[in-house]
């Protein structure tokens, strides 16, 4: 490895590329030389999120009234995997310490949500306030705002007062619209001076379908046809009820807002859910139109309807007069009720076209004319899936998205509100591996990327991103055993907060400290050069004799240090990635490709201390070989590689857009 004049060429080639001119037509992304806060627009907003439910316990303190979860949990606590919220993380009494966290993590904003039984204890203002239950929000606000971390608020995140499910079946009814409001104008009335940014609802998608059309979260109801264990329900049916007075509830809580006066200045969205969805036969025009309808029944279902006042077309024609209707007077509320897009973005998958769905058995899947397909006609998954993860990766997808809002929705303001990784390590649960959690460091590193091209290429006005979540929590029905967490809870040890490699991670990311690279790490110019010497010097066999990546861990240098070389493995997958697409997308002809090097070795002036090796030397102990942590992927990116030649570049491209990620076959 020869290292003079590297540098310069990969900085001219990143200045050339990535600095955006500050026109007026789109976010300006600041020139850096490695993915950090840094390359992102001035006053972007970093933060974590947690919901009341899944994190604060202490669900008899403050005169706190039941919940819809906490009563399905202990009624039916097969569903909950036998755990409950009564604890949780116990945030209620450590949020002192939890906010010292989020300081650590150099994060600038937080996002907790209110539970509505700590206000309002038995739903209405009427039957009663808990002024213990308001305070305690206040105190969480205001140690916030002491820290310099800013108040992201959701009002609901699926708490709904128990004492109104039992009074009229909450979201059933129509009823639960006048009663939101009063609590929605409550809480803005009480901390609006403080919280500029608000979400009315989390994930209005998965509250109606997972609860109210296939029962796997509370109040669990479903038809029998969808799961016969369901606690009564209609599918098909109720599921379009409970997003038609959530709607309704939102509206009259955005007009509430309005009329705030301590508000002023603040912001009101909703936290949607989407999945990304890619054609499952590339070569079916019935798929590729799929899409479009998929992203209308998960996203403009809420979406449309917020900023156009009624539901999407499509929804009308095909679920007829199993969807509600709008008064003018409901349109016209509805209307632009929301100053921003909030956005969870977790997975992708592939949508196949349903010919003949079964019209007595109704359900919002159906109804979408889509059946969700793990794999593609190809047998390609989308994108990878680590064997403890709970969903496909594919940081594409949530590019794509973020592309798609833009432009079908004249270009709004968007937050994400959520982007995170799950996993259960099952049997294998401990600090020590609960703490190696490469693969969601992994999953961060990609999304935050996939995000930065959208705002800095594509120019998405994206202004804020939290991550899922801050702490592992109550994951609803997968209780304790699904961790989100950049902090691993030891629930075995008194709750103990224990900092996650993904920590780590986002506290360097939002840091910009030393780094420890020798060069700056940018895998487009090696397919840009691969081009260029095919166009200059016609066409000739190409064979990649070194690429690697070379770190100096200073003090810090040990076997555990060394092998824990995730920056490492993310070069070789974004140089494989560049490499596959210059060789199947700009039909290239590469045909060899080594790594430098195999073993740590003597890097000439700059003596032992300069590691390259995909084997860690113990230089103090006998020279002893040590695997490192980054060959995963390699040969399946090749194997595809070479698979693919002579087939339509047209049919290479749609492929290479699932391809992005490491697909396994
Ligand atoms: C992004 O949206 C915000 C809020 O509407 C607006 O103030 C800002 O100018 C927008 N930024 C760009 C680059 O369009
Ligand atoms: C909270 O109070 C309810 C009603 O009194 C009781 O059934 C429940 O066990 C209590 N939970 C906890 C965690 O103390
Ligand atoms: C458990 O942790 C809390 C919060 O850090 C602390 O106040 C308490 O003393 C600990 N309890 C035990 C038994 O260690
Ligand atoms: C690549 O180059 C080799 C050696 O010249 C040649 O045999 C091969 O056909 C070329 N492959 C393609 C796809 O052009
Ligand atoms: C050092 O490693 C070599 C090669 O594996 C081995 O042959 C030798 O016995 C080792 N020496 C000591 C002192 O462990």
């Amino acid at each position: 490895m020869t290292l003079h004049k590297v540098p310069l060429i990969g900085l001219l080639l990143l200045l050339a590329i990535i600095v955006s001119p500050a026109t007026a037509d789109g976010p300006v992304c600041p020139p850096s030389t490695k993915l950090s806060r840094a390359s992102f627009p001035e006053g972007f907003l970093f933060g974590t999120a947690t919901a009341a439910y899944q994190v604060e316990g202490a669900v008899n303190e403050t005169c706190r009234g039941p919940a819809l979860w906490d009563i399905y949990c202990k009624r039916y606590p097969e569903k909950c995997k036998n755990d409950n919220g009564d604890v949780a993380v116990d945030f209620f009494h450590r949020y002192k310490e939890d906010i010292q966290l989020m300081k650590n993590l150099n994060t600038d904003a937080f996002r907790l949500s209110i539970a509505w039984t700590r206000i309002f204890p038995h739903g209405r203002k009427e039957k009663g306030v808990s002024q213990a239950g308001v305070k305690f929000y206040h105190d969480v606000i205001d140690e916030l705002l002491r820290n310099g971390i800013v108040p992201f608020v959701t009002v609901f995140h699926w708490d709904t007062p128990q004492d109104l499910e039992d009074e009229y079946g909450g979201f059933l009814s129509e009823r639960i619209v006048k009663d939101f409001r009063e609590y929605a104008d409550f809480v803005f009335q009480e901390y609006g001076d403080k919280v500029k940014h608000w979400i009315t609802f989390n994930e209005p998608w998965v509250f109606a379908h997972a609860g109210y059309d296939v029962g796997k979260k509370a109040p669990g109801r479903c038809s029998d046809y969808v799961d016969p264990t369901c606690k009564g329900g209609r599918s098909g049916y109720e599921v379009y009820l409970v997003s038609h007075n959530l709607l309704n509830a939102h509206a009259e809580a955005f007009e509430a807002f309005t009329q705030c006066e301590k508000c002023k200045g603040g912001k009101v969205g909703i936290a949607h859910s989407p999945a990304w969805f890619e054609p499952h036969d590339f070569q079916d025009s019935q798929d590729g139109a799929s899409i479009g309808r998929a992203l209308d029944f998960m996203l403009g279902w809420h979406l449309d309807t917020t900023m156009y006042g009624d539901y999407p077309q499509i929804m009308k024609d095909i679920v007829g007069h199993r969807l509600p209707q709008f008064t003018a007077a409901q349109k016209a509320k509805l209307k632009n009720s929301a100053h921003f897009v909030g956005l969870n973005y977790y997975t992708s998958t592939f949508a196949n076209h349903v010919e003949n769905p079964d019209h007595s058995k109704p359900r919002w899947k159906q109804d979408s004319l889509i059946s969700w397909e793990p794999k593609n006609s190809d047998k390609f998954t989308i994108g990878s899936t680590p064997s403890t993860g709970k969903l496909p990766v594919f940081a594409r997808g949530f590019r794509s998205l973020l592309k798609y809002i833009k432009d079908k929705y004249a270009n709004p303001e968007i937050m994400i509100m959520e982007n995170g990784y799950g996993e259960d390590l099952g049997e294998t649960d401990s600090v020590a591996v609960g703490i190696a959690d490469h693969n969601r460091k992994y999953y961060l590193q990609r999304h935050l990327l996939s995000m930065n091209e959208a705002i800095c290429i594509d120019k998405v006005n994206v202004t804020g991103y939290f991550i899922w979540s801050l702490l592992d929590n109550f994951e609803w029905n997968e209780g304790y055993k699904s961790r989100f967490g950049l902090y691993y809870i030891d629930f075995k040890n008194n709750l103990t907060r224990i900092e996650k490699e993904s920590g780590k991670y986002y506290r360097d990311f939002l840091s910009q400290g030393p780094s420890t690279g020798k060069l700056p790490v940018y895998a487009r110019g090696f397919r840009s050069l691969l081009k260029y010497i095919k166009d200059k010097y016609a066409n000739p066999e190409i064979m990649i004799m070194e690429n690697g990546y070379g770190e100096d861990l200073g003090e810090t240098d040990s076997v555990a240090v060394g092998i824990a070389d995730h920056n490492r493995k993310y070069y070789l997958q974004r140089h494989l990635l560049s490499m596959n697409e210059a060789i199947c997308i700009d039909k290239v002809n590469v045909t060899g490709y080594f790594i430098w090097s195999l073993l740590d070795n003597f890097e000439w002036n700059e003596g032992y201390k300069s590691r390259f090796g995909l084997y860690y030397i113990d230089f103090k102990n006998n020279l002893t070989r040590i695997e490192k942590d980054d060959i995963f992927s390699i040969c399946i990116v090749m194997e595809i590689s070479h698979g693919d030649f002579g087939v339509s570049r047209d049919d290479l491209e749609a492929k290479l857009v699932i391809l992005g990620e490491e697909t396994q076959r």
